[in-house]
């Protein structure tokens, strides 16, 4: 299951834009700076494929195509569009905007709402999302929130706990970050009655990165 090419395809800012040729994909969402972009890079084993931001909202860096949202959050630079990057040459990996960018403009948000939800539910090619969860600090409402909202919509979703390598700190809660997914999992529950199938993972250290890799194997093939 291990990634032995990996390709950025395209930038697109509609589902209508999207690649078509009908290979299986997975999304890769979380709320703005849940290390979206680095799990992205340490599944395909490379530094720099997809882009990373130390801060929310730092530079644009240099994907290109990107044209159709505002200048304003162009400049600023994040993960903005639905980036496509074949692997394998058979099924795609999708980098999505982060949600809960607080720094957005109201109006930018709502778009970007729009068009990642549009993407959620009519996206055929589409076989599981992936909702990143921080598991280094405290259960945010959001986030069940978005989990919830893939979960009404039957859209099928993996839980990817990032982080995990971070240590307890008193300003993050003070919990550690198995007591953290401990924390959403019992909340999601309530909501579900049951857990999707979640792992847990480190940028930093890899961990999780072979598991994920079997998960979606396995999912392809079903
Ligand atoms: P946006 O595209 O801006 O929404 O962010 P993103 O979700 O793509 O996050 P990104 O990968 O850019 O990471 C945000 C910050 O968290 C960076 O400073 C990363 O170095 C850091 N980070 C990401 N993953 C990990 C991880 O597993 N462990 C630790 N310790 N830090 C991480
Ligand atoms: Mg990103």
């Amino acid at each position: 299951a291990q990634v032995v090419q990996a390709e950025f395809v395209k930038s697109s800012v509609r589902t209508e834009d999207c690649p078509s040729d009908g290979i299986p994909e997975f999304a890769l969402v979380g709320r703005s700076n849940v290390g979206k972009s680095s799990l992205l890079n340490s599944l395909v084993r490379r530094k720099k494929l997809a882009l990373t931001s130390k801060k929310p909202g730092k530079q644009c860096g240099s994907i290109p195509f990107c044209f159709s949202l505002s200048f304003a959050l162009a400049s600023i630079g994040k993960t903005q569009c639905i980036n496509h990057f074949r692997i394998n040459d058979s099924w795609y990996l999708v980098d999505l905007p982060g949600y809960g960018f607080a720094a957005a403009p109201h109006e930018l948000r709502t778009d970007w709402d729009k068009f990642t939800k549009d993407y959620f539910l009519n996206r055929s090619t589409l076989v599981s999302v992936f909702l990143l969860i921080d598991a280094s600090i405290p259960v945010k409402k959001i986030d069940l929130e978005y989990a919830s909202w893939l979960g009404q919509n039957q859209i099928p979703m993996t839980l990817i706990f990032t982080k995990c390598d971070k240590r307890k700190k008193k300003k993050n809660g003070g919990k550690r970050p198995e007591e953290n997914v401990q924390d959403f999992q019992e909340l999601i529950r309530d909501f579900f009655q049951t857990v999707p199938p979640w792992i847990m993972t480190s940028s930093v250290t890899n961990q999780g990165r072979d598991e994920i890799l079997l998960h979606m194997a396995q999912l392809r093939n079903y």
